[in-house]
């Protein structure tokens, strides 16, 4: 059995760089939301999915759901998935690891059955990059994906909802892609993407909790003139305006145990040399495991937004794009993955994770939890991000004890109301 976990490890990594090809800017792997890199990236997953005895369909929200019947039915389900959908100059193991992962165990079950099903959901978006919408695949999965979105427009003037009816994708049965109420749990592998286990020179970690976020968009607006005429004292520059606020987010963050706020997209207008810019987009990105502190960090940044462009004669409106909540993972199904990890002779990290995932929306409708990777050097949302094979065997055999433990667990449940998230 070592021998083919140490394969089957191979053959997850070797996959993540494979799909890595599928990108929508050569050089870089950028995957977008219902992009045609995304739809080829789908039909090879979908290929590996089908040959490991799964029956796969794309819901409404370009989710791609497998499922892996169960030795008799009916019969409660195990979730498993992550995303296929990248951020730009992405690494080649976010979201798609915890695909090939689930893909993997079934992979290693050879057809045998289990007591109960799996379905392995390969979210459609959950980096938020093409409508500035994270989650837009888990969200339609528990039932949270507002129809309204469908008019929310990208770069390119496309609306959502056209998007969907372009890639082959009926918007109006978005309702059908609501989770199955036989999920009983739901399991979701991660690269860390951060130096804790590294630094405590640690494989695995169980996720028990996911920090809350904000991302909201701030536009800057002052006057556009002439760079080489205007003199200094008359200028209302929004770049100016702006980075001062910029400097004010680094500052607060760094005084506030805990908090990360980052100001990553800076576009002004109209963007040339040689003129004072009129107007300057920024979008803020604040965490916090804590929810009234990050609440609190994002009404000074507003008020500071507001002091500042007061003072410097400019206007400055504030779009929240995402308010989501601090989740705390499920504690039995946590417990159930330091048990299969501690199997395997290793001990797991508990953790929090800074990181947002689908599983903390999933959360919202079935016990779940997580199993991170190790990341060497921390380094994620870059090319450079990897993975360690050992960790990646080390994970393959956590994840195979806890779908052996997953049918015990879930024994009381065949009696209680199914879906009902443990305390
Ligand atoms: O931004 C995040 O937390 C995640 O990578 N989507
Ligand atoms: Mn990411
Ligand atoms: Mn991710």
């Amino acid at each position: 059995m070592q021998i083919e976990m140490r394969e089957q490890a191979d053959k997850v990594i070797a996959r993540c760089r494979y799909l890595a090809q599928f990108t929508e800017e050569p050089g870089q792997i950028k995957r977008t939301f219902l992009s045609p890199a995304m739809r080829e990236c789908m039909q090879t997953v979908q290929g590996w999915m089908e040959a490991a005895g799964m029956r796969v369909v794309t819901d409404a929200a370009g989710n791609l759901r497998g499922q892996y019947p169960a030795a008799a039915s009916p019969s409660i389900c195990l979730g498993m998935g992550s995303h296929l959908d990248t951020v730009p100059n992405s690494g080649a193991f976010d979201g798609v690891l915890g695909v090939m992962m689930a893909l993997a165990l079934v992979e290693v079950l050879k057809n045998e059955k289990l007591p109960f099903a799996i379905e392995l959901i390969a979210f459609s978006e959950e980096e938020g990059v093409r409508y500035s919408l994270p989650f837009i695949g888990s969200r339609a999965v528990v039932g949270r994906l507002d129809p309204a979105l469908l008019d929310v427009q990208d770069a390119r003037g496309i609306s959502l909802g056209s998007a969907m009816m372009s890639f082959g994708l009926d918007p109006s049965r978005i309702g059908e892609c609501l989770l199955g109420g036989d999920v009983a749990g739901f399991l979701e592998f991660h690269i860390e993407q951060g130096v804790v286990l590294e630094s405590e020179q640690q494989s695995l970690g169980v996720v028990h909790a996911i920090a809350g976020q904000t991302r909201a968009e701030f536009t800057f607006t002052g006057l556009a003139r002439h760079a080489g005429t205007t003199p200094m004292r008359l200028r209302h520059d929004a770049v100016a305006g702006a980075a001062e606020w910029v400097s004010e987010v680094e500052r607060l963050a760094l005084a506030t145990p805990g908090l990360v706020a980052t100001v990553g997209d800076l576009r002004t207008h109209p963007g040339t040399w040689n003129v004072v810019a009129g107007q300057l987009r920024a979008s803020l990105d604040v965490r916090h495991g804590d929810d009234s502190i990050r609440h609190q960090a994002v009404d000074q940044l507003l008020a500071q937004a507001a002091a500042i462009a007061n003072r410097r004669g400019l206007t400055v409106d504030s779009k929240m794009q995402m308010d989501q909540p601090a989740v705390v993972m499920d504690a039995r199904l946590c417990g159930l993955a330091t048990e299969a990890i501690r199997s395997t002779g290793i001990s797991p990290l508990s953790m929090v994770s800074g990181a947002g995932h689908d599983a903390m929306i999933v959360a919202e409708r079935v016990p779940t939890t997580m199993i991170f990777l190790r990341s060497p050097g921390g380094i994620s949302h870059h090319p450079d991000e990897s993975v360690r094979p050992q960790d990646v065997e080390n994970a393959l055999a956590a994840g195979l004890a806890f779908l052996r433990s997953f049918a015990s667990y879930c024994a009381p449940l065949g009696s209680k109301e199914k879906n009902t998230p443990h305390a």
